[in-house]
């Protein structure tokens, strides 16, 4: 069967790797990938760095769409997914997460009658004004299989009647555990064979912490961005602890005289570029404490049974906070600053929550049966 894979922004090569590497490795002869890439992400360090190290082929397909307001970006995807949906047979569409990617790629196989596999499917966080919030309740609407990556997620659409039998629509839920958790478990030992990033930033394993900021709601909100760099200067400072903090473009472009002020006042904030999943995935597993805004650092932060403070209201990773392994702390100066001294000295338990790193090839048995 042909199988069109659609990606776009950086969490989605990543997740397309274990998928892919599945496909190499045991459904060759039965499944044939096609991918295409939309362009939301461009800069090498957003993109192609992920296709050079994870082994991913080559995009069949780049609309180059790249950056633009939501309904603009979205609007371009949606009618260049189209013209490749229509240029040969497709059997599906696999679509991946809650970007305008993954709602591009929705829209466009549904109205043309492709049956559309959702990974990462049932997530939410019952907050609208998330842009990817919008996009995953769209997309788990016109999807035919839902793979949930966890019980909370399966739980999650069965409250919103995806287990309701109905006369003429056929879909399907599946909890098939978490393609990121594959990865983790594939790529741990390989960056850790293959990185330097630790002896490059002289870093001591347990003695760092990393910290991740990209959501809009904390870049374009100054006051927000203001509170989070603030409470980090002080933890680095008053613990004496190195805080590595790789840049997403968008938060770079959006650092104040005010924002870059306190963090020159710091020198034990450290800045950099993005780095690659490789570096990512090896400065997880060796950080003291995991600081971030992003829905796939925090699961990383789990796999690799490190504490994590969430800068954001609430989570779509529940299941995290539940078992005590993260606290939310929002953009707020003070909850950051007193999740940080609480998780320093708990005990924290990280049961298998997120499969047993065969997601890829669940969903795969899945769909082509
Ligand atoms: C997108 C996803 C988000 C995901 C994130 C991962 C949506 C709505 N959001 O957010 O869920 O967590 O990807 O990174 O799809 N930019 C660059 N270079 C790039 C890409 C982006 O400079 O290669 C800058 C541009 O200024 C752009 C901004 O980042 O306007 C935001 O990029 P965009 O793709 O709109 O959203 P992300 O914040 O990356």
């Amino acid at each position: 069967m042909h199988i069109l894979t659609v990606i776009g922004a950086r969490p989605q090569i990543i997740k397309a790797a274990a998928v892919s590497r599945a496909i190499a490795n045991m459904f060759a002869d039965k499944v044939t990938e096609h991918i295409l890439h939309t362009g939301q992400h461009y800069d090498t360090n957003m993109s192609q760095v992920f296709f050079d190290e994870l082994g991913i082929p080559q995009p069949e397909y780049n609309l180059g769409v790249g950056s633009g307001r939501h309904g603009e970006q979205t609007a371009k995807m949606i009618s260049g997914i189209e013209n490749v949906l229509l240029s040969r047979h497709f059997d599906g569409i696999i679509l991946y997460g809650d970007t305008n990617s993954t709602l591009a790629g929705a829209i466009a196989a549904s109205k043309l009658h492709i049956p559309i596999y959702h990974i990462e499917a049932g997530l939410r966080s019952f907050n609208r004004s998330m842009p990817e919030e919008i996009n995953r309740i769209v997309c788990d609407q016109l999807s035919t299989i839902l793979f949930a990556p966890t019980q909370t997620a399966v739980d999650n659409l069965r409250e919103e009647g995806f287990f309701v039998e109905h006369p003429t629509l056929s879909r399907k839920v599946v909890n098939c555990g978490d393609v990121m958790y594959d990865n983790s478990l594939h790529f741990a030992q390989v960056a850790t064979r293959q990185c330097d990033i630790m002896q490059r930033l002289s870093l001591q394993p347990e003695a760092y912490i990393l910290a991740t900021i990209h959501r809009d709601n904390n870049t374009d909100d100054p006051q927000r961005l203001e509170h989070i760099l603030s409470a980090l200067a002080y933890i680095a400072h008053t613990d004496n602890v190195p805080i590595v903090l790789p840049l997403h473009p968008r938060t770079r472009s959006k650092l104040s005289v005010l924002h870059q002020n306190i963090i020159n006042s710091e020198p034990l904030l450290h800045l950099m570029q993005p780095l690659s999943f490789l570096e990512m995935t090896l400065l997880e597993q060796n950080a003291k404490l995991i600081m971030t805004d992003s829905g796939g650092v925090q699961k990383e932060a789990f796999f690799f049974e490190r504490p994590c403070i969430i800068l954001r209201p609430e989570t779509e990773w529940v299941e995290i906070v539940q078992h005590d392994a993260g606290i939310i702390a929002d953009a707020d100066y003070q909850r950051i600053i007193d999740a940080y001294a609480q998780l320093a000295h708990r005990h924290v338990s990280f049961p298998p929550l997120f499969g047993d790193g065969h997601a890829a090839e669940k969903i795969l048995q899945t769909i082509v049966s």
